[in-house]
């Protein structure tokens, strides 16, 4: 490997569908094998300790080329389609990255899970928090990580992103946003659009949840949720799409208005032929 590949990495997030582990684990195998006999690089397996259902896949590539010759490779893409039906998947990290960079989303993953259960632990030992009670119902219900890690993939994140909509600053447009985004370790983090006199600096609800949850140490991330009051549904605009994808790779969108779910993405395919640090 030459010293200036040496930090060529991706990463991806995938949550295997129930029942369907020992499939992958033969996927898993197989994609192994292949990377490694066409000289592409090595590709390994790491379970989360958390979450039973989830992995994380890492390939270091031999080199740029290496990786952009196994994305474009038939037999590589076969492989890829069979795992996409048995798993959820979502690139992390793409291509180009420093190797430091997996073992800081695993630590920061750990951190959080640890100085999470330490809260849920003194928070009912000392019996801290609301004087009615702990336990929240309906609309008031958390949206923490602790109750996700209990029940992976139950979280509501269009209601989140229609609560958070409450909260825009659209003076100017009437037009308001909410924004939803779930971070690889479940946590969600809301946005809404937030306009101002100069209009021009409006920035809308996806950046503002991005950018929270960025100045707040997440750097991975699996979902996003769009809520606007239309029937038609609100994607996210082009600005939006660039910060989404450069900080959260092939994230599901999901789009929706007050009342339903009016469509599913995945943000390459909104997204196409996109310009990121793997130009540079
Ligand atoms: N807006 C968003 O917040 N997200 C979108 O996906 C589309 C547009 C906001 C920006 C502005 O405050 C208002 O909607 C009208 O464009």
């Amino acid at each position: 490997m030459a010293d200036s590949d040496s930090g060529r990495l991706s990463v991806s997030l995938v949550d295997v569908h129930e029942g369907r582990e020992r499939d992958f684990r033969q996927l898993a195998r197989e994609f192994e094998a292949l990377i490694a006999t066409k000289g592409y690089g090595t590709a390994e397996m790491v379970r989360d300790e958390a979450l039973p259902n989830r992995f994380y896949a890492v390939r270091h590539w031999t080199s740029a080329d290496a990786a952009n010759l196994c994305h474009a490779d038939v037999d590589v893409q076969a492989l890829t389609t069979r795992l996409y039906e048995i798993a959820r998947v979502t690139h992390v990290v793409n291509g180009v990255q420093q190797s430091e960079a997996m073992r800081l989303i695993v630590e920061d993953r750990r951190a959080r899970v640890e100085a999470d259960r330490r809260a849920g632990f003194d928070r009912r030992k000392k019996n801290i928090g609301r004087p009615e009670g702990d336990r929240r119902s309906g609309r008031d219900r958390r949206l923490g990580p602790r109750r996700l890690r209990d029940r992976p993939g139950e979280i509501d994140l269009v209601d989140a992103a229609r609560r958070a909509r409450e909260h825009a600053e659209a003076t100017f447009s009437h037009f308001k946003v909410g924004a939803a985004l779930e971070a690889a370790d479940g946590t969600v983090i809301t946005g809404c659009n937030i306009e101002n006199a100069s209009y021009g600096l409006t920035i809308c609800a996806e950046r503002v949840a991005m950018f929270k949850a960025l100045s707040e140490g997440h750097r991975a991330f699996t979902r996003i949720a769009i809520v606007a009051d239309t029937e038609a549904p609100t994607p996210p605009c082009g600005a939006c799409r660039q910060i989404l994808w450069e900080f959260g790779g092939n994230l599901e969108v999901l789009l929706a208005n007050m009342v339903q779910e009016k469509g599913k993405h995945r943000l390459k395919d909104l997204f196409p032929l996109p310009f990121d640090a793997r130009l540079l």
